[in-house]
């Protein structure tokens, strides 16, 4: 049983979940090397989608498994599209209409409370979804309830050893900030339980009722183009949480001499095609 204080709480996380997704929708997965495109491909590519297939992608911010996805099932396909973030519907309704893409839907819903008849679809996504969902066993019982028998569902997350990539940077965010006893530090990946991990996920997504279950983890090697293009990128996804915090406590001259101090770190990161980066994703595919 949820009680009113737990309701609160819930939707609390949920409307700043949502105000910072409305805030990085413009630039969303549109600067730097694009790891959600590449990884929502990934995931279009192991779930071995049938042409004419229908297929629901649940938080789809800019498309990163939705576009690939409409691209595998072809015309005869249906892919309908669902985010809590407005700006987020918003920005991708634009860019279907620009696309001319007709068999996309796109609708602003909570994944937590899915309105469509149960076993509607043959395929369910969520890429890099699943720690925002403040009650995941709902939603992963929202994706079964929703998911025809027999039907698959596929997710990505990212690995904890993404944290080994970003120790650096988050120990300059708080080398930047005064130290402060109270002060919850800036997280460095959404909060994520147990899913960060190739067994947590697994027995995530079997506790929930899916079957033949497989997780596998995949690193990739991203490289961005100048120290500049690394800067940029920082604001279109979580890392903007700690530029956010800087800038809020020490103003922009702040977060100038926060800018200076990272890249001179990024210059370890550097080859002679630009700034390297290793990002790992747990890939899971289930099936009903
Ligand atoms: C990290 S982005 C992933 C977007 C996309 N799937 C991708 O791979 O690039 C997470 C998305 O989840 C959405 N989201 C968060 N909580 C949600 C909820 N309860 N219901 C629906 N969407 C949600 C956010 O608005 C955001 O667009």
């Amino acid at each position: 049983m949820t009680n009113a204080e737990d309701l609160d709480r819930i939707a609390i996380r949920k409307r700043g979940t949502v105000a910072f997704f409305d805030r990085v929708a413009g630039k969303y997965d549109r600067s730097g090397p694009r790891f959600f495109s590449y990884f929502g491909q990934r995931l279009v590519d192991l779930a071995g989608l049938p042409s004419g297939a229908q297929i629901l992608d649940l938080a789809s911010g800019r498309g990163a498994v939705l576009f690939p996805a409409a691209a595998a099932v072809g015309p005869q396909g249906q892919i309908t599209g669902v985010d809590l973030s407005e700006q987020m519907v918003v920005e991708l309704t634009q860019e279907i209409q620009h696309l001319g893409v007709s068999n996309i839907t796109v609708r602003q819903m909570d994944v937590e409370n899915l309105q469509f008849s149960d076993t509607s679809f043959d395929f369910i996504f969520c890429g890099f979804g699943l720690f925002f969902f403040p009650q995941l066993e709902l939603a992963l019982a929202e994706m079964r309830r929703v998911l025809r028998p027999g039907g698959r569902l596929a997710v990505s997350l990212w690995d904890q050893s993404m944290d080994d990539q970003w120790a650096w940077f988050y120990q300059e965010v708080q080398a930047h900030l005064p130290p402060d006893p109270t002060a919850k530090p800036v997280p460095s990946r959404p909060p994520s339980g147990e899913l960060d991990t190739l067994a947590g996920l697994e027995r995530a997504l079997g506790e929930a009722g899916f079957r033949d279950v497989r997780v596998t983890l995949e690193f990739h090697d991203f490289v961005y183009t100048d120290d500049n293009d690394w800067w940029e990128a920082l604001w279109t996804h979580w890392t903007r949480m700690a530029l956010e915090r800087i800038e809020q406590v020490n103003g922009a001259e702040g977060l100038a001499l926060f800018k200076r101090d990272i890249f001179e770190h990024l210059q370890t990161m550097r080859q002679a095609d630009g700034i390297h980066q290793l990002f790992p994703a747990l890939l899971g595919l289930a099936d009903k």
